[in-house]
């Protein structure tokens, strides 16, 4: 908590935080359209019904109490190595006015971090070339290939 600076703190995604900018934080990673309160609560209600499957975490400025700071891991259950478990990290998100500031490398470690205590081997995720210096600051190598097929 120290670390993230005073007038910051993290917690979990909460449901009304549709109306703390939750949305255009994201936006700095990818097209992401408003939505209607009652979509927002439909999906969050969805993620909350699996258990110990879907964490979002965001750093909130307690000054505005806007989110400053997103990002997700979900865990995967496998039939491989005995019911192994895998968390992938997802739409990781810093609002431009507070990059640099480590904000990132906190989400990284604290989303590492459940996903280690819920009991994953590995955790994992996909990024764009010029976001491999982060990751590695963060601890992640690179490992083989993303494919995708858009439909
Ligand atoms: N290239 C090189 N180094 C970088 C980069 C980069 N693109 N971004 C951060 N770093 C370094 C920092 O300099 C810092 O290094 P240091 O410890 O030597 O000082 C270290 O990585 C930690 O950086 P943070 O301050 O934690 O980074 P920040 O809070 O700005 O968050 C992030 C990084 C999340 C990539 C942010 O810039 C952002 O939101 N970018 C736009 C959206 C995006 O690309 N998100 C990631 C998509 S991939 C995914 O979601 C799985």
């Amino acid at each position: 908590q120290a670390q993230l600076g005073s007038d910051l703190h993290m917690r979990p995604l909460a449901k009304d935080d549709l109306y703390r900018s939750h949305l255009s934080v994201l936006r700095v990673l990818t097209s992401t359209p408003e939505l209607t309160e009652e979509q927002y609560t439909q999906a969050f209600n969805r993620l909350k019904s699996c258990p110990n499957t879907y964490f979002t975490l965001v750093i909130i400025n307690r000054a505005t109490d806007q989110v400053v700071g997103v990002g997700s891991v979900f865990m995967e259950q496998k039939f491989t190595r005995g019911l192994g478990v895998v968390g992938h990290i997802e739409d990781i998100a810093v609002d431009k006015s507070v990059q640099g500031r480590k904000l990132g490398l906190r989400i990284i470690q604290a989303l590492t971090t459940i996903s280690e205590r819920v009991g994953s081997y590995k955790t994992i995720l996909n990024c764009s070339d010029a976001n491999i210096p982060f990751y590695e600051k963060c601890g992640f190598q690179k490992k083989e290939n993303e494919m995708a097929r858009y439909h």
